[in-house]
């Protein structure tokens, strides 16, 4: 058995996703598809290429969809194999989970990221887990949960994924404030959430991807006692560096898309339909047009 091995991930979905009304007011902002796939299929098949076997979904009203997604279409896959449709199926089958592989929790009222996690304390008991948010989608050679999962078998501990960042950026993401940097690998000394950038302690921002220690559950616990606001993950981690100083960044490899802001989705949309060998020349094409006209109008 691996050392320090992770086979939970929970996936927070249980937010407005207000920056995509009016599309979010009837469809979960998860079942956005980049090309053809829902956002929430990029997040659990990188989970699974990192060696995830239980997956705890933390949703809230309104996302039914998501439940009905990874479940079996009986009608449609009758449809199909009538049809001969043998291809269609196979594309199915990936999005069908296993009974018992996938949970369900509701978070009763949106209360932030740290609130969301800590919903989900009871299924990850004493066990390290991983929280994928399914909003930052990364195109990466080795899936960015692998690359972390790998790393974490050796340091054990609390890990984020880092990425570097424009400093007049700063105030959109909690940043590190490293005490070792050791390539990939960083050791951690502080965390700041969204601050100026003239007090930014690095232009290291943490993404959504975390490999935790049941710690932070219980950091989040303390936190819920007498808090009114939003719970945010950062806050018990930042604890958890001050109390024992087992955080570690996680420079990954690969490119990140925003996909909860409408800028990222469509940077990400292009990107990936250009990936994509059956759509490259006619979407290359397109765009090439549509750019020059644009700069022909200017
Ligand atoms: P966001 O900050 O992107 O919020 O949450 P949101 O509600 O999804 O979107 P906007 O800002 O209204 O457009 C980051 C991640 O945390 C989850 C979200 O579902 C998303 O995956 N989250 C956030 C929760 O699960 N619960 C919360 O209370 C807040």
């Amino acid at each position: 058995m691996k050392k320090n091995k992770v086979s939970k991930a929970i996936f927070p979905v249980a937010g407005l996703g207000t920056r995509f009304l009016p599309a979010t007011k009837s469809i979960p902002k998860e079942i956005m598809s980049l090309v053809d796939k829902p956002l929430i299929q990029y997040a659990i098949d990188e989970a699974r290429a990192a060696g995830i076997e239980e997956f705890i979904f933390v949703t809230s009203r309104g996302k039914g969809a998501l439940e009905d997604y990874f479940d079996s279409a009986p009608q449609l896959e009758a449809s199909l194999r009538r049809k001969g449709k043998t291809e269609l199926l196979e594309v199915l089958k990936k999005t069908t989970m296993e009974s018992g592989e996938i949970a369900y929790l509701r978070q009763r009222d949106a209360l932030g990221l740290g609130h969301a996690v800590w919903c989900a304390r009871r299924l990850i008991a004493n066990e390290p887990f991983a929280v994928i948010l399914p909003d930052d989608v990364i195109a990466a050679d080795k899936p960015c949960l692998q690359q972390m999962v790998e790393a974490y078998e050796e340091t054990g501990g609390n890990m984020v994924a880092a990425m570097e960042v424009p400093f007049s950026e700063a105030s959109k993401y909690g940043l590190l404030d490293v005490k070792e940097d050791m390539g990939r690998l960083m050791s951690v000394k502080g965390m700041v959430e969204k601050p100026e950038p003239s007090k930014a302690p690095s232009n290291l921002a943490v993404i959504g991807r975390y490999i935790l220690t049941p710690n932070i559950l219980k950091n989040l616990n303390k936190k819920m006692v007498g808090t009114g606001g939003e719970i945010q993950l950062t806050d018990a981690i930042a604890t958890e560096i001050e109390v024992s100083s087992n955080v570690y960044g996680y420079r990954f490899e690969g490119q990140r898309y925003d996909c909860g802001s409408k800028a990222g989705f469509l940077k990400a949309t292009v990107a990936f339909g250009l990936a994509r060998e059956d759509l490259r020349d006619e979407f290359a094409e397109f765009l090439k047009g549509i750019a020059a006209a644009r700069y022909a109008a200017q």
